[in-house]
């Protein structure tokens, strides 16, 4: 029988639904850290009332600088399954701050070493939905070499292929790639987790996410790739020797390995997101008459399901 069992999915749904509600009360203040504490301190709640052996592999910091959900808190009740969680309360705390689109509260559970335990640094990320042939994307490989296989595997031109890319200094090597190659551009604010998983979602148009995001997103995003099919490859980046201290206490010691996504998330898993601000995933919190609307959706690895859950709960 699969160790995440069914209660466990529906309580995470309720942590990442509380997390949401918490975070989405300060949208629009212009204080990340406020709104990301809320979400913090509303998850670590939510998962203390759950009959489970929960230790955070990918959270908020190390134990010296996050007082909740630091890597290697336990949380929940003891009783229970144990499981490895990776979470972001609220991935996109700059886009919560100025209520833009697409803000999540993420998380995604597994058996004991199923998630890899990355570090806080950057990883160099690439990754397309499900459907292509093997080994279609390399990180190796330059961006105009990577669109023009999928347009070959897609069966269409390079011109009718869409990248998702945070829009940073850092990657115009990449987007210029992308358009020598006649590629289109999706560029995001914030919001990597959300971008590797429109990716699966032929509505979205984007048939490639790549570029150098947070590594803890990219575990993340890898948990939901596995649910759904795709593939994925990440490569941590390191900016000082601060950083590979990071990455060697949590027991990485090949700096310049090639993950991929069996690696990234190398069991079962389920993943949960639920809409902070509305974005093309989920939609947002929503407050009326007296009630709190959350949009959520739940993926699990074991039977490839994938649910949107939509729930009202009592202001209270
Ligand atoms: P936060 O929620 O911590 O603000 O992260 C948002 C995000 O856009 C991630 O989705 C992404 O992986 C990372 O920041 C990119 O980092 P940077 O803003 O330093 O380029």
């Amino acid at each position: 029988m699969s160790i995440l069992v069914p209660y466990l999915s529906d309580a995470m749904v309720r942590v990442t639904e509380l997390a949401a509600i918490a975070a989405e009360r300060l949208a629009g203040r212009g204080d990340e850290k406020a709104a990301d504490a809320a979400a913090v301190d509303a998850m670590r709640q939510a998962f203390n009332n759950i009959d489970f052996k929960g230790r955070v592999v990918i959270g908020e910091g190390e134990r010296d600088e996050a007082p909740m959900l630091y890597i290697g808190e336990e949380v929940g009740t003891g009783l229970g399954p144990e499981v490895d969680i990776a979470l972001d309360p609220l991935e996109g705390t700059t886009l919560t701050a100025k209520a833009m689109e697409n803000a999540l509260a993420v998380l995604a559970i597994s058996p004991r070493g199923g998630l890899l335990h990355a570090p806080d640094t950057y990883m160099d990320k690439i990754a397309v939905g499900p459907g292509l042939p093997a080994n279609t994307i390399d990180l190796d490989a330059t961006a105009a070499e990577n669109v023009v296989e999928i347009a070959k595997a897609k069966g269409v031109g390079v011109s009718e292929i869409t990248a998702c890319v945070l829009d940073r200094p850092r990657h115009m090597e990449i987007i210029e790639s992308l358009r020598s190659a006649g590629a289109r551009i999706s560029l995001i604010s914030d919001g990597d987790v959300a971008g590797v998983i429109n990716t699966t979602n032929p509505q979205t148009g984007i048939d490639l996410y790549i570029g150098q995001g947070g590594a803890p997103e990219g575990v993340l995003a890898a948990a939901a790739l596995k649910c759904v099919g795709g593939q994925m490859q990440g490569r941590l980046r390191f900016r000082n020797d601060d950083e590979r201290k990071r990455a060697e206490r949590v027991g990485i010691t090949d700096y310049n390995k090639k993950y991929d996504l069996s690696e990234l998330a190398s069991s079962e898993t389920v993943f949960c997101a639920t809409g902070v601000t509305k974005g093309c995933l989920v939609d947002g919190v929503m407050r009326s008459n007296g009630r709190v609307e959350t949009d959520t959706l739940i993926m699990s690895s074991a039977d490839r399901m994938i649910r949107r859950i939509r729930s009202s709960h009592s202001i209270e």
